[in-house]
C-alpha cells in the first residue's frame, strides 16, 4: 500500500493526505507538552481518550448546529476531518479565573466571572501564544471584524454546551482553548470549529471534590493524566478506560 502523505506534525496531532480532496486524516499522538514543550512526556493512550473526547464533543456541537471540521473517525488514533484554514489564532472562554488568567490579575484560582469571557491569543510558539486584543487581529491582518464577531459568537455557544455536558457529569467546564478554520463552500465562506477539543484544551475540576481532570495534572505534576483523562471519558460514557490499554487490561466497574 503507497504511504500516505503526511503534511503537518505538531505537538500532539499528525495531520496526513485524506481520502479525498478537502478532507485530511487527524492523528492523536500520546505526547503530553506543556509550557510550549519545556516539557514533555508520552502518556499512554492519551491519544485514544482524545480521539474519542474529541468525536464526542465535535459530534454534540454538530448536533446542535454548531459547525466543526469533523466528519468520522477512523479508527482509535485517527479521525477523518474537513481540510480547513486555521486561522493563526486560539480562543480562550473562562467562567472561572484560574491559569494565566488568575496570575495576570492576582485572583485566586476558582473565582467566578462575572459572565463568560472570550480572549484571543496569537497562535506563535516562539512567541509563546501572546495575548492580542481585536485591534491587533484587524490590523495585522490575521481576521476581519466580521470574523471576530463570528469566533465570539462560535465560542459562547461552544462554551454553553460544554458547560452544560461537563455539569451533567459533575465536572466544572473552568476555562477552555478553541481554534477555528475558514472552509469554502463555492463562493461561500464559513468559520467552523477545528483541531480538538479534550482536556488537552481544557481546565475541567470535579464540582464535589475540584480534583483537577485535565492537562493540568501533567503541568503541575498532580498525579496520573491518564487516569484524569479516563475519568472524563469514563463519565461521559465515551469509553470503558480498558480500551486505552489494550495490552494492559484493567477492571471496569
Ligand atoms: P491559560 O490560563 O494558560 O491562558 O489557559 C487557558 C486555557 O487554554 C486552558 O484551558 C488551557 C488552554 N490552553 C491550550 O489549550 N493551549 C495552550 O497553549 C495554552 C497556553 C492554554
Amino acid at each position: 500500500m503507497a504511504r500516505r502523505k503526511k503534511l503537518y506534525e505538531g505537538k500532539a496531532k499528525i495531520l496526513y493526505e485524506g481520502p479525498e480532496p478537502g478532507t485530511l486524516v487527524q492523528y492523536f499522538k500520546d505526547d503530553a507538552t506543556a509550557f510550549n514543550a519545556a516539557k514533555s512526556s508520552i502518556v499512554d493512550g492519551k491519544g485514544v481518550l482524545n480521539n474519542r473526547l474529541s468525536e464526542f464533543f465535535m459530534t454534540g456541537l454538530g448536533n446542535i448546529g454548531v459547525p466543526t471540521h469533523f466528519l468520522k473517525r477512523l479508527n482509535m488514533r485517527e479521525q477523518l476531518i474537513r481540510a480547513a484554514d486555521i486561522l493563526p489564532l486560539e480562543i480562550i472562554v473562562r467562567n472561572f479565573a484560574a491559569g494565566s488568567m488568575a496570575k495576570r490579575l492576582g485572583l485566586e484560582e476558582g473565582t467566578a466571572l462575572p459572565r463568560p469571557i472570550v480572549e484571543f491569543c496569537y497562535k506563535d510558539d516562539k512567541l509563546g501564544d501572546p495575548m492580542v486584543p481585536e485591534e491587533y487581529i484587524i490590523a495585522f491582518g490575521w481576521a476581519s471584524q466580521q470574523d471576530i464577531e463570528d469566533m465570539v459568537a462560535l465560542a459562547v455557544r461552544v462554551n454553553d454546551y460544554l458547560f452544560g455536558v461537563m455539569y451533567g457529569a459533575g465536572i466544572r467546564l473552568v476555562d477552555f482553548k478553541i481554534e477555528v478554520g475558514r472552509i469554502w463552500d463555492g463562493d461561500y465562506m464559513r468559520l467552523v470549529v477545528a483541531d480538538e477539543i479534550s482536556p488537552d484544551s481544557c481546565r475541567l475540576w470535579d464540582i464535589e471534590t475540584g480534583r483537577k481532570l485535565d492537562k493540568d495534572v501533567f503541568r503541575r505534576d498532580l498525579g496520573s493524566l491518564s487516569d484524569a483523562y479516563s475519568e472524563v471519558a469514563r463519565r461521559l460514557g465515551v469509553m470503558p478506560s480498558s480500551v486505552t490499554h489494550a495490552t494492559r487490561p484493567t477492571i471496569v466497574n
